[in-house]
C-alpha cells in the first residue's frame, strides 16, 4: 500500500487514483497521521501532496521530521517537495517568476523517478514558491529556466521530490513517473485490483458494524446500488434498504429497481419500497418555480424516508453512496448556485443513528462502476446514465401533474429504445426527453390539435460540467419523432435541443 499524506492540494485524490491505476492500493490521509499509525499501516511508500501554503510560514502544515528516517520511500509533490527541502535544511523562497500550466522541464538521464522520461518533457506546474537550493545530500534531477530544482532525489535515503504535478493528465509522462516510484523505488508488486478493494471494504465494514443495525437509502442509481450490495455482502440481514418511489422515475423504473434489489432479485437487501407518488404530486401541485420544485422534492424525500425509518426503529449505521466528486463539490461551496442539486439519499435529520458509512468515498465514478461489476451487479445497471435526484420533476417545465409525468415517461422510453436500437448510445453522456410547457397547434387526421411539444436532448460530456449537444443521425430523430407523436397521447410536436452547456444546463430546470 502507498499512503498519500494530504497537505491541502487540489489533486490529492487524483494521486491516489493514479497509483491505483498502477494496480497498487493507495489511501489518502491527513498530514497529521501519526508516525505510529503509519508504522502500523506498513506502507511501501508515502507521497506528500501539493498544498496552498508556504512552508516557511509558521502556521503551515508540516509532518514530523522523523518521517524521513523511517526507511519508507517518500515522494514529495509541489508543496510536498518544498516541505521535504525545507525540513531537511534546503532553501525555499518565493520564486521570482511563478509557473502555472504546461511547462517544459529539462530532465537528467540518471534519475530514478524520471527513468525513461524524455530529456525535455511537458509537465503541469502550479507554484509561487520554489526550492531555491536543494538540501545537502540531494541530487538535482530536473529544472526549468526559472525553477532551479524542479526535481531532486537522495536515492540512498529513498527521498524524491518534484515541483510539478505528475498526477495531472497535462504532465505528459506523469504516469511513467508515478509508476517509477511505486515499482522501481517502492518495489510494489502491482497485483492490487478492484476485487481486493471490494473484499477488504467488506471485511472492514463487517468488523465496524459488528452486530449493529444498518439502514440504506437506495435510489437504484449506480452509487447507492453499489454501496447497498457491498453492505449486504458484509452484514447480510442486519441491513435494511429503503427505496422511495417519488413517482418521478423513468417509465417502469420503480419496478425494475424492485426486480433487481427486491425479494425476488438475487440480493438479500431487506428491501422496502415506499410508493409515495401521491405525497409528491400533492406537494408539487401548481408549483411552477424550478428551485421551489427542487426544494419540495428534496425535502419530501427526506420526510418520507424518516417516516419509514421510524417504523424500523433505532439503527446504528446509515449508509450513503457518496463518491469522491460529491466530496469535492460539497467542499467548494463558493460558486454561484445555479440549481440546488440534491441526491436522493441526503441525510435525514430525525433518524436516530450513531455513524455514517460511506464505502465509496475514495472512488471516482468509473472506479465505482468497476466495484459494481466486481460485486456482480448487472452491466445495464452499472453503466446507466446519470439520473437527477428530483427525477422527471426537472424534466417537466412548470407544474408537475400525473398526466405530464405519463407523457414524458412514454416519450423518454421511446427515445431510449430507438437510440439503443440504432446503436448510437455509445459515447453519449446523457440523453432524455423533456416536456416543454409549450402547447402548439397541429393537425392530426384532419383534426386540429393543441398539444404539448416534447424536447429531445442528447449531450456529449465526460465531467457533466460542460457539454456539447450531440449530432444524432437525422433518421433516428425522424423515427423517434414519428413514434412519439403517434404513440404518446397529448404530444403533437418534437423538438431537438442543440444548445451546449454553457449557456444551457443539461437538465431543463
Ligand atoms: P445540470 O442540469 O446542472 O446537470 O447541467 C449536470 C448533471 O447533474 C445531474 N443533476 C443532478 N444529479 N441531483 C443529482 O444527483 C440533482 O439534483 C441533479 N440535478 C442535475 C444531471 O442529470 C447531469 O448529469
Amino acid at each position: 500500500m502507498i499512503i498519500v499524506l494530504d497537505f491541502g492540494g487540489q489533486y490529492n485524490q487524483l494521486i491516489a487514483r493514479r497509483v491505483r491505476e498502477c494496480n497498487v492500493y493507495c489511501e489518502v490521509h491527513p498530514y497529521t497521521l501519526s508516525l505510529e499509525k503509519i508504522k502500523e499501516m506498513n506502507p511501501k511508500g508515502i507521497i506528500f501532496t501539493g498544498g496552498p501554503n508556504s512552508v516557511y510560514k509558521e502556521e503551515s502544515p508540516r509532518c514530523e521530521k522523523e518521517i524521513f528516517d523511517m526507511g519508507i520511500p517518500i515522494l514529495g509533490i509541489c508543496y510536498g517537495s518544498q516541505l521535504m527541502a525545507y525540513m531537511l535544511d534546503g532553501k525555499v523562497a518565493t520564486a521570482p517568476v511563478s509557473e502555472y500550466g504546461k511547462t517544459e522541464v529539462d530532465v537528467k538521464a540518471d534519475s530514478k523517478i524520471l527513468e525513461k522520461v524524455s530529456s525535455k518533457t511537458v509537465c503541469w506546474m502550479s507554484h509561487t514558491d520554489y526550492i531555491e537550493e536543494a538540501p545537502e545530500g540531494f541530487r538535482i534531477t530536473a529544472h526549468t529556466p526559472v525553477c532551479p530544482v524542479a526535481g531532486m532525489e537522495w536515492e540512498e535515503r529513498g527521498l524524491y521530490a518534484v515541483q510539478f504535478h505528475p498526477e495531472v493528465m497535462h504532465t505528459q509522462e506523469g504516469v511513467k513517473m508515478l509508476s517509477n516510484f511505486v515499482y522501481n523505488v517502492c518495489k510494489c508488486s502491482g497485483d492490487w485490483k478492484m476485487d481486493s478493494f471490494v473484499e477488504s471494504s467488506i471485511a472492514t465494514i463487517r468488523e465496524k458494524v459488528g452486530d449493529g443495525k444498518v439502514l440504506c437509502a437506495l435510489s437504484g442509481g449506480v452509487d447507492s446500488s453499489v454501496a447497498a450490495v457491498m453492505l449486504a455482502k458484509a452484514v447480510g440481514k442486519q441491513l435494511t434498504c429503503v427505496f422511495v418511489d417519488h413517482g418521478l422515475l423513468r417509465k417502469n423504473e420503480g419496478d425494475e429497481v424492485e426486480a433487481v434489489f427486491g425479494p425476488a432479485g438475487p440480493y438479500d437487501l431487506n428491501f422496502i419500497r415506499v410508493n409515495a407518488q401521491d405525497r409528491f404530486y400533492g406537494k408539487l401541485a401548481g408549483v411552477e418555480d424550478p428551485e421551489t420544485k427542487r426544494k419540495i422534492i428534496g425535502e419530501e424525500f427526506i420526510r418520507v424516508f424518516e417516516d419509514e425509518a421510524k417504523k424500523i426503529g433505532k439503527v446504528d449505521f446509515f449508509v450513503q453512496g457518496t463518491i469522491y466528486p460529491d466530496v469535492i463539490e460539497s467542499g467548494l461551496g463558493k460558486s454561484a448556485v445555479i440549481k440546488s442539486h440534491h441526491n436522493v439519499g441526503g441525510l435525514p435529520e430525525h433518524v436516530d443513528f450513531k455513524e455514517i458509512i460511506e464505502p465509496l468515498r475514495l472512488l471516482f465514478k468509473d472506479e465505482v462502476r468497476k466495484a459494481g461489476l466486481e460485486l456482480g451487479i448487472p452491466e445495464y445497471l452499472v453503466y446507466r446514465q446519470p439520473f437527477p435526484g428530483p427525477g422527471l420533476g426537472v424534466r417537466i417545465i412548470g407544474a408537475v401533474t400525473p398526466e405530464k409525468v405519463r407523457i414524458v415517461q412514454e416519450a423518454d422510453a421511446i427515445y431510449r429504445e430507438e437510440i439503443a436500437k440504432a446503436g448510437v448510445d455509445k459515447g453519449l453522456g446523457q440523453y432524455f426527453a423533456a416536456l416543454t410547457n409549450m402547447r402548439s397547434v397541429g393537425c392530426m387526421g384532419d383534426e386540429r390539435t393543441y398539444d404539448y411539444a416534447i424536447a429531445l436532448r442528447a449531450v456529449l460530456t465526460s465531467d457533466f460540467m460542460t457539454a456539447e449537444s450531440a449530432e444524432l443521425p437525422w433518421e433516428v430523430l425522424g423515427t423517434v419523432t414519428r413514434r412519439i407523436v403517434n404513440e404518446v397521447k397529448g404530444v403533437n410536436r418534437v423538438l431537438y435541443d442543440c444548445t451546449g452547456k454553457p449557456p444551457a444546463t443539461i437538465e431543463f430546470e
